[in-house]
């Protein structure tokens, strides 16, 4: 299945490392374009998924905007190309260093997580004298129905404003002189893969956005978030999104107002399928319970499964389709023992010295990589396209 001049390149490269394919990236990056014009829709690509500088050329190129989460995301962001006037920052903990520049840069939107952070971002845009654009993070207390770490849209969660506190906001902002409510925002978690989820997220949008228009304000934005999740199993047939259908539930669910528009942040959907570690097998010992292949990749540079028990599709890429087949736990060679990628995973007869390839790792890989044990950062190869 892999490209016979792949394998030969890689064999002469130093592992591991992470290996974007560009032509898979650009293709779904134009699907997801496409689907999106269809109704209008803007996506703005949540840069914590993936900051490979080519990865962020790719998207830029495509015409969306970003989604930061911090100081350093603003500023890379405009490094690159994005428009400033399509550069969102969202977060719960933003300083104060960190809300002055992207002030300075002029960024379309503040996506505010508290009401003391409305307090903090008006008297620092006084200072300036400017006035900072907001959208107030709700927390709409919809379930996301995905792993608990990485829900976020649920009462007991740090994110966002609570319902009770909606009041408390909209007296602050009838306070602050150097604030414009421009929208509301949400995310509810990451990779939901029931699109009936995104829909009761529109049921909630449209009583809160009703709520908004009651008290006086217009909003010209309704930002939905991201958490579009991929297919971890079926890393080649399911290479794509199916984009079409998720915009189409927000067609179907979320209402409208003339002229207003509908905001998204997607990360892992756009580069999760095209990106891979590829590593080296270093050891194989084969227990009496157990098979063990021992990579020259770990949890520093993929932690999900470590942190999440994440599951990533691991192949042989050197042993070709051999019959013989074994189970084996992979594990990095880090010195712990939440140190593995994959559990029970049947492959076949592997040695030393085999390539190994971990699929579906483009979104949060290599941005969560580490130095523990004082080991080097992975780095990037890629696709020729
Ligand atoms: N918008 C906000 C406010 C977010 O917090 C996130 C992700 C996104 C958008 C993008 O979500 P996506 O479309 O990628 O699901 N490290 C975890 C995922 C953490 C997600 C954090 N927030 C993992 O490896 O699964």
């Amino acid at each position: 299945m892999f490209d016979p001049s792949i394998l030969k390149r890689f064999q002469g490269l130093d592992t591991p490392f992470y290996y974007y394919d560009m032509a898979l990236l650009d293709k779904t990056l134009n699907v997801c374009k496409s689907a999106a014009d269809k109704y209008g829709f803007h996506v703005h690509y949540a840069f914590k998924a993936n900051f490979d500088q080519r990865v962020l050329q790719a998207i830029q190129t495509v015409g969306f905007g970003a989604d930061c989460v911090s100081g350093n995301e603003v500023r890379k962001a405009i490094e690159i190309g994005f428009d400033p006037e399509k550069v969102v920052f969202a977060g719960v903990g933003k300083s104060d260093k960190e809300i002055i520049e992207a002030l300075n840069k002029n960024i379309y939107c503040f996506n505010v997580e508290s009401v003391q952070e409305l307090g903090v971002i008006n008297a620092l845009a006084a200072k300036l004298g400017k006035t900072a654009r907001v959208a107030i993070r709700i927390n709409p207390n919809v379930d996301a129905h995905t792993h608990h770490y990485i829900t976020t849209g649920l009462e007991e969660n740090k994110f966002g404003v609570n319902q009770w506190e909606l009041k408390a906001c909209i007296e602050e902002l009838k306070r602050s002189e150097n604030l414009k409510l421009i929208g509301i925002h949400f995310h509810i978690g990451s990779q939901i893969t029931k699109l009936e989820i995104f829909r009761s997220l529109c049921v909630k949008a449209n009583e809160l956005s009703h709520w908004f228009e009651d008290h006086g304000f217009q909003l010209q934005i309704l930002n939905v978030g991201g958490g579009l999740g991929v297919d971890y199993h079926n890393p080649d047939a399911a290479a794509v999104n199916d984009f079409a259908s998720y915009f189409e539930v927000f067609d179907k669910f979320l209402e409208r107002k003339p002229g207003q528009q509908v905001h998204f942040e997607l990360g892992r959907a756009l580069v999760a399928q095209c990106g891979n570690l590829i590593s080296r097998i270093l050891y194989v010992k084969n227990g009496l319970k157990k098979n063990f292949i021992i990579l020259d990749a770990g949890m520093t540079e993929l932690m999900r499964p470590a942190l999440y028990q994440a599951y990533h599709k691991i192949e042989n890429m050197s042993a070709g389709t051999s019959a013989d087949k074994l189970k084996y736990d992979v594990v990095g060679p880090i010195c712990e023992s939440t140190d593995w990628l994959g559990k029970e995973v049947e492959l076949p007869v592997s040695k030393r010295g085999d390539l190994v390839i971990l699929r579906t790792a483009g979104a949060y890989g290599q941005v969560m990589a580490s130095g523990y044990n004082l080991r080097d950062i992975v780095r990037s190869e890629y696709s020729e396209v």
